[in-house]
């Protein structure tokens, strides 16, 4: 390894590539819009398919693929901004939950996570808030909607310090809310950004900014409101919740800006701040130890999704990469490390809103999709190093819900386990078997319900196989982490089942968390893990 140096670690520098996360209908898709008119990458927010379906404009680009049946893609969307080359990993929301959207969150090197000003933390903020803490990126912070009644600034800050357990440290804070809303006191620059409802789709017009004792905004304040804002900011520098980089850098703080993704009020600033606060592309650890992008030169990358296409005559797939080192050239040939031989990542793509283009240069912090013949693994990497050496493999993350799944005609049987299997490797669902049984009966486990359906519509259109599924009552899954340990020796609840995943290893399937402890009272020494490594 040298220092990399020149074009490549000056395009490797100027990237930023973050996940952004929320649960739906906190502002999510408002938010990812109005960061790309600044990009300059559309020209007006939602405005090029009208309001109602502004929504689905820009990042739910996979709807089409949805209606089809396959599994919903988190989109990458590309831009650039103040000298920087931004990437941001959309991760769908509800229904849409798959696996997929905790992958994505392996791409990226930080997270954003929205919130809705009235509501707090909600279920599935604290689902992805876990994959981020479990690999130590910085979290920023967005509180939206302030254009709304929202709930008491300390109560939403102490929420997500106690619900998700990390330190938050407010870089401006809210006068007012809703028809009260005046904006944002800069808490380093001691001004008020005054809230203005007049830009919504546009940047156009000049975001007001003015002193704590300007007489302007003087005339704008009530009483009732500067004396609320002197106690609140006193409180606040009393707690000491000041700005830490390093813990930021950690993960262990998460700055917290306050804004309304709808009006554009407090974007421009969040995104400001949110891109000196964050960090270019990280290292990565590898069965070499870490490769730093800054020091490796040649081209690494991992994939971490994989999707199948739906046309039933060429049965494509496109393998979705981190870039983590060096720079991509179309057609190129790389060392596919698990493969073990070289293949050319041919017909490479990157997505943008709507449209997939082909990329002729990516670098080091870049996603891409490429072509895939059936031969990549969700983990793999991909390399032109002369030493060789692979990525940590990406956790497979917990299934919460269960069904047996069985073919209807068993004269099918071979096509049956040939189409699960497949579907099985691509990542979108986990199979598991009993312990004396062979694959007639497969429990299939999934992270979000869409997901069995997806299923069963590939397996009838892909397979030909009509399959019938049973709802399991199980939702939490652990692996068994000891060694050589006789399974059926385990002393659980009644309602526990023993399992095997594909790779052969035992684990348990629980009904409720009781059931979890009374497991691990009962069998001293025994260790449970919750995601499989
Ligand atoms: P998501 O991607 O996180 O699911 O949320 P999305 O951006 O789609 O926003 C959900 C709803 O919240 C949308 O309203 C959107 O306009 C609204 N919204 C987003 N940011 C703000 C904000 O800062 N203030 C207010 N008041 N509303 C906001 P909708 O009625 O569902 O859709 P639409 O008809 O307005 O597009």
């Amino acid at each position: 390894m040298s220092l990399v140096t020149g074009e490549v670690k000056k395009q490797i520098e100027k990237r930023r590539t973050f996940a952004i996360i929320s649960h739906p209908d906190a502002g999510k898709t408002t938010l990812t819009e109005k960061f790309l008119l600044y990009g300059g990458a559309i020209n007006q927010a939602g405005s090029v398919k009208g309001k109602a379906t502004a929504k689905h404009a820009v990042s739910d680009w996979m709807e089409i693929e949805k209606e089809r049946g396959i599994s919903v893609t988190s989109s990458v969307l590309q831009f650039n901004y103040g000298g920087y080359c931004i990437n941001i990993l959309d991760t769908p929301g509800h229904q849409d939950f798959s696996e997929d959207t905790y992958r994505t969150l392996m791409a990226a090197d930080s997270a954003v996570m929205v919130i809705d000003a009235s509501k707090g933390v909600e279920a599935q903020t604290r689902k992805l808030f876990k994959v981020c803490t479990m690999r130590h990126i910085p979290i920023f912070t967005f509180i939206n909607k302030m254009d709304r009644e929202a709930m008491d600034t300390f109560e939403l800050l102490d929420d997500i310090e106690t619900e998700l357990g990390i330190a938050t440290c407010p870089v401006n804070w809210p006068i007012g809310s809703g028809k009260e809303f005046l904006g944002v006191y800069e808490r380093a620059e001691k001004v008020v950004e005054l809230f203005s409802d007049t830009r919504k789709g546009t940047i156009q017009g000049e975001v007001k900014k003015v002193s704590l004792s300007s007489p302007e905004l003087s005339g704008l304040m009530s009483e009732e409101q500067r004396s609320r804002l002197m106690e609140e900011t006193e409180l606040l520098d009393g707690a000491g919740a000041e700005f830490d980089q390093e813990l930021v850098s950690k993960g262990e703080l998460s700055p917290v800006f306050f804004g309304s993704a709808l009006t554009n009020f407090g974007v421009e600033t969040f995104l400001q701040h949110f891109l000196k606060m964050t960090t270019s592309p990280l290292p990565r650890m590898s069965d070499k130890g870490m490769i730093d992008p800054m020091e490796e030169e040649a081209f690494s990358a991992f994939v971490f999704k994989i999707q199948a296409n739906m046309n039933k005559a060429h049965r494509d797939r496109i393998a979705f990469m981190r870039i983590c080192s060096g720079s991509f050239d179309a057609g190129m040939d790389v060392y596919h490390m698990q493969g073990g031989k070289k293949v050319r990542l041919s017909q490479p793509q990157q997505l943008m809103a709507s449209e997939r283009k082909m990329v002729e240069k990516a670098y080091g912090g870049d996603i891409i999709g490429v072509f895939d013949p059936g031969i990549f693994s969700i983990g793999d990497t991909l390399t032109t190093s002369a030493e060789r050496f692979s990525y940590e493999g990406i956790p497979t993350f917990a299934p919460e819900h269960f069904a047996r799944v069985r073919q209807v005609d068993t004269m099918k049987r071979k096509q049956f386990i040939k189409g699960i299997n497949q579907i099985a490797q691509e990542g979108a669902i986990q199979i598991f078997q009993e312990f004396n049984t062979g694959m007639e009966e497969i429990i299939v486990g999934v992270v979000g319900v869409l997901q069995f359906d997806v299923l069963k519509y590939r397996l009838e259109n892909e397979y030909n196989v009509e399959i019938r599924m049973d709802n399991l009552p199980y939702e939490y899954i652990r692996w068994i982490e000891n060694p050589d340990i006789d399974v059926a020796k385990i002393t659980g609840t009644s309602d526990m089942k023993r399992v095997k995943d594909l790779k052969g290893r035992p684990l348990l399937l629980f009904v409720n968390e009781w059931s979890i402890r009374m497991t691990q009272d009962r069998n001293n020494g025994l260790i449970l893990a919750e995601f499989a490594k």
